[in-house]
């Protein structure tokens, strides 16, 4: 039996298979990996997608920013060492699901090509798919949807990534999508077509 330090003595050998779980849902698990500012439109994409794909039968789950820093992460801040333990937590959990047969769909700024690399490699990148979502940071900031950037320009707030933290673009996304020039079903429509093929599982 295989031990890892610590006296940890990993069972997966005797679980259930991945293909067991894709198996009996009929569909292919896969990480939908969202990047960009805040404000983009990364859940409000995310959210229209996940309607779309449960009312064509497959089983989703989202990780969104928000959610996942008021549960698990709710102990990190946005240093440069907290956003890469973040995103690590957020890939080691959505490669549970993953494996689970479930399609995963993560919407973090995740700002640079490291934590993306990372989170690529926690999950496997074959599973991956980066969706680069490009809204510029003019219109994120004219959306101000949750008034941050304007307090982030008066100082009240540190390390807002595109004001006062960088943003790095990602270099192969899977698909980039401005939120500024393509509605949220123009969007959806271009993720369905990029998915859909990865996760069937042909009768
Ligand atoms: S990440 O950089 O670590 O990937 P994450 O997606 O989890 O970020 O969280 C981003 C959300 O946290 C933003 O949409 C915003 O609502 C909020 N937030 C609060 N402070 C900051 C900050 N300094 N930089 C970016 N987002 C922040």
């Amino acid at each position: 039996m295989e031990v890892l330090k610590n006296n940890i003595y990993p069972i997966f050998d005797r679980m259930l298979s991945r293909e067991d779980k894709e198996s009996l849902l009929g569909q292919r698990g896969v990480m939908v990996w969202f990047t960009g500012l805040s404000g983009s439109g990364k859940s409000t994409v995310a959210i229209a997608l996940e309607r779309e794909l449960h009312k064509r039968g497959l089983l989703c789950r989202i990780l969104d920013g928000d959610n996942i820093r008021s549960g698990i992460n709710a102990n990190l801040g946005f240093s440069p060492e907290d956003r890469v333990e973040n995103i690590r937590r957020i890939a080691e959990v959505g490669k549970l699901f993953v494996d689970t047969g479930i399609i995963t769909i993560a919407a973090f700024i995740s700002p640079n090509n490291q934590l993306r690399e990372m989170a690529s490699s926690i999950i496997g990148k074959d599973d991956f798919l980066e969706i680069y979502v490009s809204t510029p940071l003019e219109e994120c900031e004219r959306r101000d949807v949750k008034g941050l950037y304007a307090r982030a320009r008066k100082g009240e707030i540190n390390e807002f990534t595109g004001i006062s933290a960088p943003f790095e673009v990602p270099e192969h996304p899977a698909l980039s999508l401005d939120t500024s020039v393509l509605s949220v079903e123009q969007s959806v429509r271009r993720l369905l077509d990029l998915i859909i093929p990865k996760v069937e599982i042909k009768k």
